[in-house]
């Protein structure tokens, strides 16, 4: 790497001086020390620099793809409560915009986080991300554009015999719930868009059609299907109740003293 002219200057200035001292001089001599100088001090800011924007890259993007940095910058910061209100169910169309592996790994693992009942994390996930898949899945929801485009899809596994954890009760419903609303918040906050598809799957025998797709044990039943993917167009929102009509401090119904 070059050093910029006002280095150079600088060190030949600073050589000139020292050739003084010692009483050494002439053109060639100067230029000469000069030229090495350069060459090391560009090879040392070259060391520095190269040192400087690997660690940073690293810092920043855990070694994940370009892309994967571009949108994690432009969304790493949304605070939590943003990601709350801007979270909706989402059932429209998808861009063509892949979603890259490590932004599926980190809304899983914002599931993984959840809590759970007796930390037993009773809950298993199957992300799906093979076009085919993709369209055979999509294929059995002919109502749901963010089914047949979506780019991957999230499924949260239970057991079909859920074993008790706690005096006699079992919690994997609130276990999968937990895990799901997790992510749903990861998947707005990376900028993408979900829908939380429950009640669908129990219905003509979709979940079980979906378990043998992908392999899913005989013990173990698709309880939540999100797909996902870059939202095309707004969709609809839902209006929520405000809070003095479901939510009271000290007993219920009363007004706030
Ligand atoms: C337990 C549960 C099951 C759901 N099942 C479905 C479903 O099968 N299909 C669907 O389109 N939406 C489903 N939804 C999404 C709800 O319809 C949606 O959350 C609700 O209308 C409120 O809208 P919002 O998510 O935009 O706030 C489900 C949501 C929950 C919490």
């Amino acid at each position: 790497m070059p050093l910029p002219r006002r280095h150079g200057l600088f060190t030949l200035g600073a050589i000139e001086f020292a050739g003084a001292e010692l009483g050494i001089s002439g053109l060639g001599f100067e230029f000469a020390l000069a030229l090495c100088f350069n060459v090391l001090a560009g090879q040392i800011l070259e060391k520095i620099l190269a040192h400087h924007i690997t660690r940073n890259f690293n810092k920043s993007c855990f070694a994940a793809p370009l892309s994967t940095i571009i949108r994690r910058r432009r969304h790493k910061y949304m605070d939590l409560f943003e990601a709350i209100e801007k979270r909706y169910s989402y059932r429209g169309a998808f861009k063509a915009e892949p979603i890259p592996r490590a932004h599926l790994k980190m809304i899983v693992q914002a599931g993984l986080q959840a809590p759970s009942a007796r930390n037993a994390q009773t809950t298993n996930f199957i992300i799906v991300d093979k076009p085919e898949l993709l369209k055979a899945i999509g294929g059995l929801h002919p109502n749901n554009l963010a089914m047949q485009q979506a780019k991957a899809m999230i499924l949260c596994l239970i057991d079909r015999q859920p074993e008790p954890v706690y005096e006699g009760y079992s919690f994997q419903i609130e276990d999968c719930a937990a895990a799901t609303e997790n992510m749903l918040l990861a998947i707005t906050a990376l900028g993408y868009a979900s829908v939380w598809i429950d009640g669908w799957l129990r219905c003509h025998n979709h979940a079980e059609v979906i378990g043998r797709l992908l392999h899913v044990p005989k013990d173990k039943v698709v309880r939540v299907l999100l797909p996902l993917g870059v939202p095309a167009e707004a969709g609809a929102r839902k209006e929520k109740k405000p809070f003095p009509e479901r939510a009271w401090f000290n007993g219920f119904g009363l007004p706030e003293a």
